[in-house]
């Protein structure tokens, strides 16, 4: 079974989405821990009142993409028993560009979720900039992380219509109802050995 440590800056819906899974037993995964880099990210309380283990790794004055600063959540992972090996760690509305020696060291088995179908809307306020853009159609992305930003292997992505009168915080949270889908089917893949990735293509059966 792999052991699953979540990445969370804030509210850590996304996360709980996964914990719950994990609890119905629909994801055979031992939920090792919940790391923030903000101490006083809601998404810890959540891990807590499901039992599941939490730590905070402070990042201040220290630049995002920092192997200084990953080392120590690496140090974390490795205390917890989340390895390159028998680990999977799900970046879930973490505010941290990663290190490409983290990336490196858990090659494969780093995942993200992004509100937009990737390649669309990179980086932050992907909903704003899909409303702003005119599109008629927006979703969102689970992929494995490499170096750039939002840029590896895509898993799964689903789509939401966007409406004629949407707002960016509607079409937010019609975007976070299928995340709350994909993430942890994504997870339930990766756990149950399901997915293959060749070069920029996952294949998953
Ligand atoms: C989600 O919209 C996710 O796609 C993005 O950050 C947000 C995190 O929300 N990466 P939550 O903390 O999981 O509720």
């Amino acid at each position: 079974m792999i052991n699953l440590a979540i990445l969370i800056s804030g509210r850590g819906s996304n996360m709980e989405a996964i914990l719950h899974a994990v609890k119905k037993k629909k994801i055979p995964a031992r939920p090792a821990v919940v790391i923030s880099n903000k101490p006083d990210a809601k998404g810890l309380e959540v891990a807590q009142k499901l039992g599941v283990k939490t730590a905070v790794v402070e990042s201040p004055g220290l630049k995002g993409g920092s192997w200084d600063y990953d080392q120590k959540i690496v140090a974390v992972l490795e205390e917890n028993n989340v390895t390159p090996k028998n680990g999977l760690v799900c970046l879930a509305g973490f505010m941290r560009i990663i290190s490409p020696e983290f990336i490196r060291k858990y090659r494969g088995r780093i995942m993200n979720i992004h509100p937009a179908i990737l390649p669309a809307f990179p980086g932050l306020h992907s909903q704003r900039q899909a409303v702003q853009y005119g599109v008629k159609y927006s979703g969102c992305t689970v992929h494995f992380v490499d170096e750039g930003v939002d840029t590896g292997p895509i898993i799964l992505q689903s789509i939401v219509k966007v409406e004629d009168n949407e707002t960016e915080d509607s079409l937010a949270r019609r975007i976070l109802r299928q995340e709350h889908k994909i993430y942890p089917q994504a997870v339930r893949l990766f756990a149950e050995g399901r997915i293959k990735v060749m070069g920029r293509k996952t294949v998953t059966y």
